[in-house]
């Protein structure tokens, strides 16, 4: 297996709408930047977002970044970071037009401007309805954002690595948790096995979520948790991991989304008896409250016997819509629920079920995206995190729909823009020579594994037990089984086997190297879950069934240690909004 050496100025892991926005800020400055992803760029998770991407153009009706900023401030159960809250609120309206300069085919009004519709927890003045925020392109929001980024980038000549899985990180002097500078990645070549190093003055995280861990998910096979747990395993904290939400509509039994943006069109959530049940846990937003009160008044419907034949599902229902709204608005999503399910939405109710979505925790980064490594903030320097992988914090304990690809967009965009300041005058820096050795023998260890325990076989029972015991609802006895699990399947991972012993295409080879990313990003979610003595957002415990502000109003850092996470805290910046009861 031989080694390359390459340099570029700017390195991104992961091409999607928060990769592709900062290498794009780069190369329009005339940086050297170049993105790795171990997809094809324009399949990376942010074509799957569907619903919109919200900002406070009031096209459709007044509206304000204030009242953006509220409710996402009031939607995270005030654990938002309220200076980035603001950030990405008042930046999402430009950034949106932006996009619309690029040439994103937005679906318009009649007299053509983008069009806006209603989305969970986005409310006209501060609290009082749903108001028109999502700006969107049919149900393929997401698709179309990375289409035209992509577009965008190879125009203004971005390097791409394609099909590079990133397996490691470079740094210069101590390592990134203890002072050093990020000097670049390694990244295994998918398609013939090749280990190659790349050296960089900057690097960006963009590597996406870690739905994976979960059995019922929203979230492609590919989103492991790489850059979250390649910076954990270099000393860097996750942070907020015990914040995971589950996206009230996913197809039952397999968790592919289906999108809120159906609820904003005037879709309703049913239970078994045909009754709109969200008229009791939410009056003035019902079906439109934030996902983490939908999601729980899902599972209590079921455990009171109401879900559908008293089954574990329940029913989203958008037949008494106009045919036109459903063809023109959510012809991806209607689509899915007759292929995956054999169900006629213009006649019927679709079953659906709480599924994993969106990771609220990640790298903590600061309002530049540039990566901290403790509680007082001190930067790592070379070294950026944006988009889902991040933690900035603007989602708190519970994500808004679409303040996903807002969030990608703006901070993705701010982090190009910020390497480009500060790479002004740097210098390549030095890396040592043997920099690649320790990956390239794990990975050749893996490779050429005796024949044991499959990959495939430990990580269905990671994403089994965190499904049902680190889920919607939790509590200690759960949560201390989780744990317990969780080590087991750690010491079974070291004896993990590859039956494939080939360097083309070893797809074997790299789901068991991304499972040990899962059982990070898992070993850390369950230590923050069962530390968290209190209830906030989606993170509800039934033992804690309240939010403690005096206590626990504070973000969690799990650091790597050798039995379990260390965990430490930081405080919640907190601006204008004091924290309130949250009603819906
Ligand atoms: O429901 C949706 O369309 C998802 C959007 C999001 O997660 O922001």
């Amino acid at each position: 297996m031989s080694t390359t050496g390459l340099d570029h100025d700017a390195l991104i892991v992961g091409a999607g709408g928060a990769g592709l926005w900062a290498a794009l800020e780069l190369a329009k400055a005339g940086v050297d930047a170049a993105v790795l992803t171990k997809l094809y760029p324009t399949r990376s998770h942010t074509g799957a977002a569907q619903g919109g991407v919200c900002a406070a153009l009031g096209n459709q009706e007044e509206d304000h970044w204030e009242w953006h900023m509220y409710d996402t401030v009031k939607g995270g159960d005030y654990l938002v970071d309220q200076d980035a809250a603001e950030i990405l609120a008042r930046e999402a309206i430009e950034t949106v037009i932006e996009l619309e300069h690029m040439g994103l085919p937005f679906n318009r009004t009649p007299d053509g401007k983008i069009d806006q519709r209603k989305f969970g927890g986005h409310t006209r003045n501060y609290g009082e309805g749903p108001v028109k925020r999502a700006c969107y392109a049919a149900d393929r929001t997401g698709h179309m954002i990375l289409q035209t980024l992509y577009q965008q980038c190879i125009k203004a000549g971005v390097t791409f690595y394609d099909e590079y899985h990133v397996v490691d990180l470079l740094h210069e002097g101590p390592d990134l948790g203890d002072g050093g500078r990020a000097a670049g990645v390694v990244a295994y070549r998918i398609g013939d096995g090749q280990i190659v190093t790349l050296r960089s003055k900057a690097v960006l995280l963009a590597t996406g979520g870690f739905g994976r861990m979960f059995r019922i998910t929203s979230n492609a096979w590919s989103l492991t948790g790489d850059g979250v747990s390649l910076a954990y395993r270099h000393g860097i904290p996750m942070q907020d991991m015990e914040f995971y939400q589950f996206h009230p509509t996913g197809i039952y039994g397999i968790g592919i989304l289906l999108s809120e943006a159906a609820r904003g069109e005037g879709g309703i959530l049913l239970n078994g008896k045909g009754e709109r049940f969200m008229e009791r846990y939410a009056p003035t937003m019902v079906d439109l409250a934030p996902r983490d009160i939908v999601s729980r008044a899902m599972y209590l419907e079921i455990r009171d016997g109401n879900g559908v034949d008293g089954k574990d599902y329940l029913f989203l229902d958008v037949h008494h819509l106009p045919r036109e709204v459903i063809e023109e608005k959510l012809p991806d999503i209607t689509d899915f629920a007759r292929v995956y399910l054999g169900v006629e939405p213009l006649k019927e109710p679709v079953p659906i079920q709480p599924t994993a979505h969106y990771a609220m925790g990640g790298i903590p980064t600061d309002l530049e995206t540039r990566v901290t490594r403790d509680p007082a903030g001190t930067v790592v320097p070379g070294l950026y995190a944006a988009g889902e992988c991040a933690c900035v914090s603007v989602h708190g304990a519970n994500r808004l729909g679409t303040n996903s690809l807002v969030d990608l967009l703006v901070f993705g965009r701010r982090a190009g823009r910020r390497m480009v300041e500060d790479l002004k005058g740097g210098t390549m820096p030095d890396v040592a020579v043997d920099a690649a050795d320790a990956v390239t023998v794990e990975i050749e260890g893996l490779r050429t594994s005796r024949p044991g325990e499959k990959a495939a076989r430990l990580k269905k029972e990671l994403a089994d037990v965190m499904f049902d015991n680190v889920g919607v609802y939790r509590e200690a006895s759960l949560l201390s089984a989780a744990q317990a699990k969780v080590i087991e399947l750690r010491s079974r991972y070291e004896r993990v086997s590859v039956a494939d012993k080939g360097r083309i295409y070893n797809t074997d080879l790299l789901e068991a190297r991304e499972l040990g990313y899962l059982l990070d990003c898992a070993e850390t979610t369950v230590a923050a879950a069962l530390a968290r003595k209190e209830s906030r957002g989606a993170h509800a415990r039934e033992d804690y069934p309240n939010r403690d502000d005096v206590d626990w109003l504070k973000h969690s850092l799990a650091y790597r240690a050798a039995d379990r996470p260390l965990l430490r805290y930081k405080p919640v910046t907190i601006t204008t909004m004091q924290p309130k009861p949250r009603v819906y």
